[in-house]
């Protein structure tokens, strides 16, 4: 009997267990579920602020980068494969672009510098989503279960603008970009601004009178789900496409692992360290896009831009926002842990790696030598004023092994 009655008591409790647990989950649920509010002043869950992922401890973890055309996205890219201060990040073999980027026999990351294009020219959040996983299990020739961490970079709408603007002038198109959506490719589909191979020496006027040009709201477009329009086809009305659009980036960028702003390159690096848990041995740089700084924009030329990239702009204050609250709370666990103070520029920096990325440009780069010359000064300027403060150096150090 005491048995029994002992066996009788376990079910309750796990009776009782199994209450309680489905009541958290539900709870849980209704908790996750409840309606979001888009509003800039919107209260964001503790999930959209506070996000840590050790990639390197976990073989299941994929970095994807959405490259978005002119957010800085060349520089940071080779700062994933060659300054990410971890074991043997990836393998680079000089003179070759693509760098071999696997964490015990695994690949680690989904970018242009590493796997290259494999879902086509700057490819969207829409064309990895149906094409990611695919080319991975193809590329590791391996079937296995990966957790994609989606990252990107976000720019100030105007100067990204008038860089990409600047770029077309140059002759770039960027007319490979496949465009697949729900598995065709919209490539040809999309009518073209302009007539034979390129667009070169087009205007700013003309630029931005273009309705079908895919600059305009390209971040918006880029980071939203474009099934729920029905691609590039919709026939809804604009006002109701640019609404799911713009809710619809939001809404990704919210589950983004990481996303940095361009503007703020110190701050991303910061986040971006703190997020996934390594260090890079070479410090953002802001580098200045001089042609675009330079232009000068008359103000009817400034509202028509405004006009034309109406979602970017919306969507570009909902990034900084969520941006500084994911960075600020990042900042206060960092330094209740470590009682550092936060002096990310004279951290770890190492001058080798950085000469060697900026070498690497290549003579397809667009803007190279400006750029160049622009790194290059700060380089200096760098070797000049940088001492690595070896306290610091070896506190973080410290600080990473035991976290
Ligand atoms: C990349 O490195 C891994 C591990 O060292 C190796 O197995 C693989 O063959 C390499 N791939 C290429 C394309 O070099
Ligand atoms: C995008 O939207 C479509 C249509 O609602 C949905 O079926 C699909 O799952 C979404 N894609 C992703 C990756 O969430
Ligand atoms: C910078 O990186 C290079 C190549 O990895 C290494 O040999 C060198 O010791 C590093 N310098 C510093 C100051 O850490
Ligand atoms: C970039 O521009 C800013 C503002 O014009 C200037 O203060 C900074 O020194 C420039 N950076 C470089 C590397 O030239």
């Amino acid at each position: 009997m005491t048995f029994r009655g002992g066996k009788w008591k376990i079910y309750k409790l796990v009776i009782v267990f199994f209450i309680f647990t489905t009541f958290c989950l539900f709870a849980v649920y209704l908790l996750q579920n409840k309606p979001a509010s888009f509003d800039l002043t919107a209260e964001f869950s503790n999930e959209d602020t506070s996000r840590q992922f050790k990639i390197l401890q976990n073989n299941e973890f994929v970095l994807v980068f959405v490259h978005i055309q002119k957010t800085g996205g060349s520089y940071f890219g080779r700062q994933l494969v060659k300054s990410l201060d971890m074991k043997k990040p990836c393998k680079c073999k000089s003179g070759r672009k693509r760098c071999n980027c696997t964490r015990d026999g695994k690949i680690w990351l989904f970018s242009r510098y590493s796997t290259g294009w494999a879902c086509g020219l700057h490819a969207d959040w829409t064309e990895l989503h149906e094409c990611v996983n695919e080319k991975m299990n193809k590329i590791e020739k391996d079937v296995r279960k990966r957790s994609y961490l989606y990252i990107t970079n976000v720019r100030d709408p105007l100067k990204r603008y008038l860089s990409e603007w600047k770029h077309t002038q140059r002759g770039a198109t960027w007319k490979d970009s496949s465009l697949l959506c729900d598995g065709r490719e919209y490539k040809d589909f999309i009518q073209k601004c302009y007539e034979g191979e390129n667009w070169m020496g087009v205007g700013l006027e003309e630029f931005y009178s273009c309705s079908y040009n895919l600059a305009n709201n390209r971040q918006t477009r880029m980071l939203a789900n474009l099934s729920l329009i029905n691609c590039y086809n919709s026939k809804l009305p604009k006002s109701e496409i640019d609404n799911i659009l713009l809710e619809s980036a939001k809404k990704n960028l919210r589950a983004m692992a990481y996303f940095g702003l361009t503007e703020y390159q110190i701050e991303s690096q910061f986040l971006f360290e703190r997020t996934f848990n390594v260090k890079f041995l070479v410090n953002f740089l802001t580098i200045n896009n001089s042609r675009a700084d330079r232009a000068e924009i008359s103000s009817k030329d400034l509202e028509a831009i405004h006009e034309a990239n109406e979602l970017d702009f919306k969507l570009y204050d909902y990034a900084k926002e969520l941006f500084f609250k994911r960075f600020n709370q990042i900042k206060k666990d960092y330094f209740m842990k470590t009682g550092l103070k936060f002096k990310p520029i004279k951290s770890i920096i190492n001058n080798t790696i950085l000469e060697e990325m900026l070498n690497d440009y290549g003579s397809d780069e667009d803007d190279v030598n400006a750029k160049k010359k622009n790194a290059l000064s700060l380089l200096k300027q760098m070797k000049r004023h940088l001492k690595v403060d070896k306290h610091i150096k070896k506190k973080l150090k410290n600080f990473q092994e035991t976290d």
